[in-house]
């Protein structure tokens, strides 16, 4: 069949890489895809959101099936365009729709949705305009660090993370009062601090089954050492060491299977992957978000992990028969290490040619380009996150010392990456 994936980050050239490999994948178009995509597909010159130009490329190219990467086009609807627009409804698109997209899209929506079935979050309340001075007074009343959360879509910067009473406050009212989100502050979660350590599981669901996918641990700030300004992800490593199987039957039993359950109960139409930001507490799993898409970086480590035929994988999830879908994962740590561009995650330079990525061949390793266009025949920087390199190892330490390996093969002007990948994983050799 003919196939169009939705995206343009390392994590499309992720799964590009991977339907690609399918005998089940006829032609594959990207729209707009990248220098990466590239290799595996057609791209086409359309934005992630622009539903008729989609929808025309789809009639012009014959598409039977829809993969979404990116959560945009989910929480403006995408779903439901195709399904309610005749000739077009027969595509088998993955992703949720509209309303079940809220789960990433609203976390007021996400967090009354946790309450309502029992799935273990931090406690919280939403305000807004209307209530502002009960605001104040709960944070006045809150333990510290207290959490305050934008309600919308803020490209990864609406949450704040305050130490003490009066920079709550005063965030709170930026938001509230002089729109520092926009439209994404009118409303504002205010929640709990979880300690524990981060991680990010990813479920594939027809809306009554599911699979889990490998686990993986994502670096989120900029410097070694976790340490400077958050970035949308700088490396991840999978599987991690202390996901054992108490564990994994905590998250199954405690927070997949409610939420699964709840989406049915809630009639919310959910066909495609959910990321579950999660916070091991000691072994007690509760979840920090939803997102209704998988993650980049992690991707990068996850899919190639998957031993299964991806395309077979999505019909499954289409034809709600996620049952008869054994997953085979491969034993191996897979580390990714991301390149980007000097200066991000605030400003940065494009148009950088790429240097190296000719002579790439190690084995168990992967390129996968994000920010990156063809200008001729070069290939050039045309992002903040430029691409991720993907290696296999026998754990995650010998994994990560590959990809920084490759990473010192590759050069473009102002390049950076993060060396210590998988850190506190470090295993040192007997
Ligand atoms: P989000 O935009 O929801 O992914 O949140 C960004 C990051 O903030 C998360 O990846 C966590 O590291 C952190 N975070 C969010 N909520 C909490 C919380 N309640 N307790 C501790 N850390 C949190
Ligand atoms: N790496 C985190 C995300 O994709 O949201």
């Amino acid at each position: 069949m003919n196939i169009l994936l939705i995206g343009s980050g390392g994590r499309e050239h992720a799964l590009a890489w991977k339907l690609k490999q399918s005998p089940l994948c006829n032609k594959l178009f990207i729209a707009p895809g990248n220098a990466g995509t590239a290799l595996c597909g057609t791209n086409l010159p359309i934005g992630i959101s622009d539903f008729e130009p989609l929808a025309a490329a789809c009639k012009e190219h014959a598409i039977e099936m829809i993969l979404v990467g990116p959560e945009e086009p989910l929480v403006n609807g995408i779903y439901d365009y195709f399904k309610n627009n005749p000739g077009l409804e027969k595509i088998k698109l993955i992703g949720p729709s509209k309303e079940a997209a809220q789960l990433e899209g609203s976390k007021a929506f996400a967090k009354s949705f946790m309450k309502k079935h029992g799935i273990p979050t931090a406690a919280y309340a939403e305000f807004s305009a209307d209530n502002y001075m009960e605001g104040v007074n709960y944070i006045k009343a809150h333990a510290l660090p207290i959490v305050l959360k934008a309600d919308g879509l803020a490209a990864g910067k609406g949450v704040l993370i305050c130490q003490n009473h009066l920079e709550a406050m005063s965030e709170f009212e930026l938001m509230l009062h002089r729109a520092k989100f926009g439209e994404a502050g009118k409303k504002v979660v205010i929640e709990d601090f979880l300690k524990g350590i981060e991680l990010s599981m990813f479920v594939l669901t027809d809306g009554e089954h599911y699979i889990l996918l490998p686990e993986a641990k994502d670096y989120k700030r900029i410097g070694a050492g976790d340490t400077g300004l958050n970035t949308g992800g700088m490396g991840a490593v999978s599987p991690l060491p202390f996901v054992n199987n108490d564990f994994l039957e905590k998250v199954r039993k405690e927070i997949i299977e409610p939420t699964i359950a709840g989406l049915k109960k809630d009639k919310l139409d959910y066909k495609g992957f959910i990321f579950l930001g999660l916070m091991n507490d000691n072994g007690e799993p509760k979840v920090i978000e939803y997102n209704c898409r998988l993650g980049d970086p992690e991707t990068e480590v996850v899919i190639p992990r998957i031993k299964n035929d991806l395309v077979e994988i999505l019909m499954a999830t289409s034809e709600k028969r996620l049952n008869e879908v054994k997953l085979e994962i491969d034993g191996r740590s897979a580390a990714t290490v991301v390149a980007v561009s000097g200066g991000y995650p605030g400003d940065y330079q494009k148009g950088k040619e790429i240097n190296g990525l000719e002579d790439t061949s190690i084995d168990d390793t992967m390129i996968f380009l994000a920010g990156t266009k063809n200008d001729g025949k070069k290939i050039v920087t045309n992002g903040g996150r430029v691409l991720a390199v993907t290696s296999f190892g026998a754990n995650i330490t010998e994994a990560a010392e590959q990809s920084n390996y490759m990473m010192e093969q590759l050069f473009f002007e102002d390049m950076y990456f993060r060396p210590d990948i998988g850190y506190e994983f470090k295993t040192v050799e007997q």
